[in-house]
């Protein structure tokens, strides 16, 4: 039997009911709202605005910073070279720069390295926890409040992730979530934006519906008939926002969010427990200590990753890589070897399979094929 990487894991049932309901009243349901009201008060964070992926937040996050604090082109955001593609793409799309810094050992922004990194023209910090982890998130809090910058946090591994006990993002600027496909909380597409205060809330909530401002437009909001025609559009906006069979599902899901992350916790300490006699050749990625971990990810460090992830394969185990450095491609070229830690890291790394599917023998059958092929120099 294959072992894959990833495999979701939905309440068919339960989603379908919610999907009827919306289906069968054309729509006409706020469920898009009730999603947000939720995940406000599963995160304890002040606003919530759905939308249709992380990588809309994450656009819309730097666009109304960018807009609001009156940054301009060429102005500086620091991110990782060890994260999905679309982090720093955002970036991009509104003419600012990516100024790389280097990872630390739990493959998040190392804060000492962040610092070296601020000139002048630095406008924020774009942190994403890789795994789940939060690395040292506390330290990049207090580096960004120092030094005035903005506080911007990909949370696409991080739903459910705690730190201290209460869930992360708080004491951010913005927080973005995904809840595609393979994430902890899988729709199929989608995502939240989280603003720590309520006038970008405003602000997003017209800018991810073509910038139109008639509140019932652009809430997903088809209850009442009057007037919805009648708006004004101050400015451009994008088609970013979330819809009621996406939120139909995230609300389904969220149910379960966190009796599904303690499992995939539970995952994890088979696998630590099957490598603990092999770590100086398997090094599991560190979890920092007060982090409850998503685990949205399991990551080994080895020394032959590449024939590893093939002989897995050749035993139907399917691993994945959890980045490339992004400086290996041709348009973040330009940061190539200013982070010495992320680029040997990214030739070390694999992600072993985690999802709710997996059992105790799954987990035994992995870990054993990995230890039989990796390699001790
Ligand atoms: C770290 C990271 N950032 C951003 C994204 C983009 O999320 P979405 O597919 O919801 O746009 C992903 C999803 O793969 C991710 O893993």
């Amino acid at each position: 039997m294959s072992i894959n990487l990833f495999m979701p894991t939905y309440r068919v049932e339960e989603c379908i009911y919610e999907i009827k309901e919306c289906l069968e009243k054309g729509l006409i349901v706020n469920k898009t709202i009730e999603f947000e009201e939720k995940w406000k008060k599963y995160t304890g964070l002040s606003n919530a605005h759905f939308l249709n992926s992380a990588t809309a937040g994450l656009h819309l996050a730097i666009k109304i910073f960018k807009d609001e604090l009156g940054w301009k082109d060429g102005d500086e955001i620091i991110s990782s070279p060890l994260t999905f593609v679309s982090s720093n793409h955002a970036i991009t799309y509104e003419n600012l720069k990516v100024v790389f810094a280097d990872v630390d050992k739990y493959l998040c922004l190392d804060p000492e390295k962040v610092r070296e990194k601020i000139t002048d023209k630095t406008r924020a910090v774009l942190y994403a926890g890789i795994g789940g982890n939060t690395g040292r998130y506390k330290d990049i809090v207090k580096l960004c409040k120092k030094y005035n910058l903005k506080l911007i946090v990909n949370g696409s591994h991080m739903s459910g992730t705690r730190l201290d006990g209460e869930i992360v993002g708080k004491n951010a600027d913005v927080i973005v979530y995904s809840f595609q496909s393979v994430k902890n909380l899988p729709t199929a597409d989608s995502g939240m934006i989280c603003f720590r205060k309520k006038k970008y809330d405003d602000v997003v909530r017209k800018l991810s519906c073509l910038g139109i401002n008639n509140k019932e437009y652009y809430m997903n909001c088809y209850e009442k008939e009057s007037y919805k025609w009648k708006y004004d559009v101050e400015k451009i906006g994008y088609k970013y926002n979330g819809n009621p069979i996406m939120a139909s599902i995230g609300l389904v899901q969220l149910k379960y969010l966190d009796q599904d992350n303690a499992y995939r916790r539970q995952i994890a300490l088979w696998y630590d427990e099957a490598f603990k006699y092999y770590k100086n050749f398997i090094k599991p990625i560190p979890v920092i200590e007060d982090c409850e971990s998503s685990r949205h990810l399991y990551i080994i460090e080895v020394n032959n990753r590449d024939e590893l992830i093939k002989s897995l394969s050749l035993c139907e185990i399917y691993a994945g890589i959890h980045y490339i450095d992004n400086t290996e491609y041709e348009m973040y070229k330009y940061g190539k070897g200013l982070c010495p830690n992320a680029h040997r890291l990214s030739t070390r790394i694999l992600s072993l399979p985690l999802h709710l599917r997996l059992t105790k023998d799954d987990v035994r059958e992995i870990a054993s094929k990995v230890i039989k092929f990796a390699s001790c120099i």
